[in-house]
């Protein structure tokens, strides 16, 4: 029957394994790295899968028996925030609670109930001094920097801590954060750690300049693409389970146009998957794709648009994006080779494009190269 939650394509967040298409030869690799105590680093643009993948990994960890912790970095706003989500992440571990520093503070009076609390982490320190607000912030992030191998020294057990969108931590933990994160985990015996960026020139800057303090600290990896095979065969199962039958040559059309780009392909699919059911067809057509790619397409645009601004209104950038939107060379006599070449760094290192070859570039969103088609040709 239809499936009336009409969740059938996840898009947005991050999937859940049955959802995440391909790439378990990748999921064991980084598994058995980290299992076996290296630090990885995780690089691909946006909406590609990394967060998916990394959470995936973690849960099969955890599942071994290891300790895990998560902290995304796009979600703070200070090094206290930083620390507390560190935390909390850590002591979850124990507590099974996503929070259990607040709960310990808004328990505070009632003495009973935090008592138990109180106790599970007393060798940690944790009911006595953290949760004092005015407790300084130094003082908390160095705790914090270290738990994770403190929790797992005491517990006898191994750790994976998992930082997303680890790129962004300078901006609200200052330039030193690096170094001060990389002075505790380099002692850090038990706990291996995953960095992952959806800014891959800085990643690589961070972890691979020597001038860096994360310099070599960490193996680095890009994202592996979805092969188109692995896209077909969960398609078709994915609509098989609602009793819709689809022809190969339809996802194939599908994938054409999706280039198997993680988002845009589970976005179309989705589209695809709600005209059926408010037309009451069983079947892909062409026409029903086309309708299906047009509704993607309204979807996106509002962020599209929003990407478009930020690249700002230099007219070499948009000139380099018509270009490789038309197919064209980029290079062209009349613009300054140089100036061409800094547009070009720019939009690769805001993850827009991407080198396929000497002189030429493609879109990483195939949807978003349409979108640069339709708006700016
Ligand atoms: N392996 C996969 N198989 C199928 N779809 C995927 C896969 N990975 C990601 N997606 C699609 O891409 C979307 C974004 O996934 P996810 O949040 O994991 O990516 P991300 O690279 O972390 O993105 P962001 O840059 O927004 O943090 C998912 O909601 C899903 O639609
Ligand atoms: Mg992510």
């Amino acid at each position: 029957m239809f499936n009336l939650a009409g969740k059938l394509f996840p898009i947005g967040g991050p999937v859940t394994e049955e959802d995440i298409v391909d790439r378990e030869a990748f999921i064991t690799t980084l598994e058995m790295r980290l299992a076996g105590g290296q630090s990885i680093v995780l690089v691909g643009p946006r909406r590609t899968g990394k967060t998916s993948l990394a959470h995936e990994v973690l849960r099969r960890l955890k599942k071994r028996g290891f300790y895990t912790a998560t902290v995304d970095c796009f979600r703070l706003s200070n090094r206290r925030d930083l620390a507390q989500s560190l935390i909390n992440s850590c002591l979850e571990n124990r507590t099974g609670m996503r929070r259990t520093l607040d709960v310990l503070k808004s328990h505070a009076k009632a003495l009973a109930d935090t008592a138990k609390l109180a106790v599970k982490l007393e060798d940690l320190q944790v009911s006595v001094d953290l949760f004092h607000i005015d407790l300084d912030e130094a003082t908390v992030l160095n705790y914090a920097l270290d738990l994770p191998e403190t929790i797992a020294t005491r517990d006898g057990k191994n750790m994976v801590v998992m930082f997303d969108e680890f790129q962004d931590i300078s901006q609200i933990a200052g330039d030193d954060i690096y170094k001060k994160m990389r002075s505790y985990f380099q002692n850090h015996r038990r706990v291996s750690y995953l960095f992952l960026g959806s800014k891959e020139g800085m990643m690589k800057t961070l972890f691979g300049n020597r001038r860096e303090a994360f310099y070599r600290f960490a193996t680095i990896f890009s994202i592996p693409p979805i092969p188109q095979e692995a896209w077909i065969e969960y398609i078709s199962r994915k609509f098989a389970e609602q009793n819709l039958a689809v022809e190969e040559e339809a996802i194939r059309q599908i994938l054409e146009i999706t280039q198997g780009h993680p988002y845009n392909t589970m976005l179309l699919c989705s589209e695809i998957y709600y005209i059926l059911l408010e037309t009451a067809k069983s079947t892909i057509t062409p026409g029903i794709i086309k309708i299906g790619f047009d509704r993607a397409m309204l979807s996106l645009a509002p962020i599209y648009e929003v990407i478009i601004e930020e690249l700002g209104h230099r007219p070499v950038i948009r000139q380099v994006l018509r270009s490789i939107a038309r197919g064209s060379k980029v290079y062209t006599g009349k613009v300054n080779p140089n100036e061409i070449k800094r547009a070009i760094d720019y939009l690769i290192a805001k993850g827009i494009i991407e080198k396929t070859g000497r002189g030429t570039y493609r879109f990483i969103e195939p949807m978003f190269g349409e979108y640069v088609r339709r708006e700016l040709l």
